[in-house]
């Protein structure tokens, strides 16, 4: 039997890289390396779990352009069920990413032909969103395209994950009532907490990263409750992730002794790693998918670029394994 199908909706993005020392200060020039390769959060992510063992589609929109038809060759090549639209007058996203010697990037996304994905581009596939077991969307295509893929999965009784990158300010809170597993990192949790009617007393008007930083397990659980989303798992970069259900919370610490070289696309790697592992344990096992997930995520920070730095399986089982 095949296993379980896991669909993403959301961008391709071809990435332009640039590796120097420390970040150029403003009105400063300094000297580094180039390299370029596939990008964009809804592909990565894609990869991520086709790598993780995922039977994976991916639906989303790219140029008539050089970069577009790579983004279909890679996906190809990764065993990915590639539902591309084709917008012919506008370019293939692209993004231009700035690496440092500290592994931290600054990324600038141009989202050109993902603003352009439809509702229609999502009902020319409406057969690959009613056959998946887990959804996944971002926020780098069109929002409301990929609000209507959400609807439409979850009307299919798909599990539908969110991650809410890059967070933007034409993003409706509304869409929360669509999701099933919300996955912010620490930005877009304390975006999402300024947001939301909800949260506005739990926290002050300037929540912070530093604020949640201080925060213990619970009270991040408290917050997280508000969202009114089944899980949430906030991803917290060097320090783990935790896994906020309504019967209960988890904190799942990052692996030691990893040793960062590239941190783009780590939170990709994460939900990739997650959906695909979430399709195959089942949509109680969120913990282990977590725990899987981070492992995934601790893998690709060891090397440079985002989609082709994703794990395989077997790298991720035995990682799991040698700290098991
Ligand atoms: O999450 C990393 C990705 O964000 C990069 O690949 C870049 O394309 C941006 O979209």
């Amino acid at each position: 039997m095949a296993s379980p199908r896991v669909t993403f909706v959301g961008s391709f993005v071809q990435d332009l890289t640039f590796l120097c020392a420390e970040f150029p200060r403003p009105g400063e020039t300094v000297v580094g390396r180039f390299a370029t390769g596939p990008g964009g959060k809804g592909s990565n992510q894609a990869v991520a779990a086709a790598r993780a063992g995922g039977r994976v589609a991916f639906i989303g929109a790219v140029g008539n352009d050089a970069f577009g038809r790579g983004a279909r060759e890679f996906h190809v090549a990764e065993g990915i069920d590639c539902r591309l639209a084709i917008k012919a007058d506008l370019p293939t996203g692209t993004a231009g990413i700035i690496v440092n010697a500290h592994a931290q990037n600054e990324i600038i996304v141009a989202l050109n032909a993902n603003d352009s994905l439809a509702p229609e581009d999502i009902n020319a596939h409406a057969d690959v969103l009613r056959d998946s077991m887990v959804m996944v969307s971002q926020l780098e295509a069109n929002l409301a395209a990929q609000a209507h893929a959400m609807r439409l999965a979850g009307q299919a009784k798909a599990t539908v994950i969110l991650n809410p990158a890059p967070m933007r300010p034409d993003f409706d809170p509304a869409l929360l009532a669509d999701v099933h597993i919300l996955i912010p990192n620490e930005t877009e949790f304390c975006t999402l907490t300024r947001l939301l009617p909800s949260s506005r007393d739990a926290v002050a008007a300037d929540f912070d990263e530093r604020q949640l930083a201080s925060l213990n397990d619970a009270e991040l659980h408290t917050l997280c409750r508000q969202f009114g989303v089944e899980t949430v798992i906030v991803t917290l970069g060097a320090r783990g992730c935790l896994v906020s259900r309504t019967e209960g919370h988890a904190f799942i610490a990052t692996m030691l002794g990893i040793k960062a070289v590239d941190t783009t696309g780590a939170g990709d790697a994460f939900v990739g790693a997650f959906a695909a592992a979430l399709a195959e344990y089942g949509s109680d096992a969120v913990e282990k998918a977590a725990r899987f997930a981070n492992a995934g995520a601790a893998l690709s920070v060891t090397r440079a670029g985002t989609a082709p730095a994703m794990p395989r399986r077997a790298e991720i089982e035995a990682l799991l394994e040698s700290r098991s």
